[in-house]
């Protein structure tokens, strides 16, 4: 039967989306169990389980993010990476494992407690502790120092420049800085290499009206912050973009220039 009013098309309106929102958490349910945990290795669904015993287990990627991140690091070929924002280590450990043998992280975080508790001891037991390059500090000056640093390369006995040795980026924290870090990030990339930013759908507000009281302050200046990040995106041509409605939303980056 029609809705006739408008409080009854307002109800209808709330039904249809309650309907939705069940059956996207049924779809990335069903993702999860028919093509994210099957093939998990063992040490990343151990991070997975100790990261969800945390009482900020939210703010860990989700899996199904994590596991892009091991193909795209995959195809490539990525060698170093940086990652902005560790708490435990449980999108780390993904990159990590997906690296080449001799590859190496720049893990930045203003703390190391979590990573320390929780996901320090299942990296070393995988094997993958001589990947973690940790440091502790806030990701802006911790991106400055990269950038005026040069590194041995073993092989050649050579000094080499940061910029433009990093292959993949991955950025999860101190949202409203985002664009600070990529003008950076924009330099240690490599073109050709990956930058990943999360959360840039902001739980869905950033579609969400500007007077939608339902939404907390909070949530409504991260919000503006993130759909301004995303417009200055959307048209920085040194990138070719996607923003991929998986997690808290994924914007993928391609240092093209
Ligand atoms: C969302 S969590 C990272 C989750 C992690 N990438 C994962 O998937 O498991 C964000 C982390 O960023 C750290 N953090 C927050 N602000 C920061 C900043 N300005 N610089 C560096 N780290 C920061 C927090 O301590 C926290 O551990």
């Amino acid at each position: 039967m029609a809705a006739t009013g408008a409080g009854e098309s307002k109800k209808a309106a709330a039904g249809s989306i309650a309907h939705s929102k069940t059956l996207l958490k049924k779809r990335v349910t069903y993702i999860l169990k028919s093509t994210v945990f099957p093939p998990e290795p063992d040490c990343l669904r151990e991070l997975r389980l100790a990261t969800a015993t945390h009482p900020m287990a939210v703010m860990a990627a989700s899996p199904d993010e994590v596991q892009l991140f091991g193909l795209l690091v995959e195809m490539l070929g990525a060698k170093n990476s940086i990652e902005v924002g560790v708490f435990t280590g449980y999108s780390l450990l993904a990159t990590a494992l997906a690296l080449l043998d001799d590859g190496k992280i720049v893990a930045i975080d203003v703390n190391r407690e979590s990573y320390d508790q929780i996901g320090a001891p299942v990296i070393e037991k995988a094997g993958m502790a001589h990947k973690i390059d940790f440091r502790v500090g806030l990701a802006m000056p911790v991106l400055d120092q990269l950038l005026a640093e040069t590194v041995t390369t073993i092989a050649l006995a050579l000094q080499e420049e940061n910029v433009g040795r990093f292959d993949f980026a991955f950025v999860d924290a101190d949202k409203v800085n985002f664009l600070n870090y990529h003008e950076r990030l924009l330099r240690l990339v490599r073109v050709g290499g990956l930058i990943a930013y999360d959360n840039t759908l902001w739980s869905g507000t950033v579609a969400a009206p500007p007077d939608d009281e339902t939404i907390s302050e909070r949530d409504r200046t991260l919000a503006a912050a993130t759909r301004e990040f995303n417009a200055a995106i959307a048209a920085d041509r040194r990138v070719h973009v996607c923003q991929l409605a998986i997690a808290d939303g994924l914007t993928l980056c391609r240092r093209v220039a």
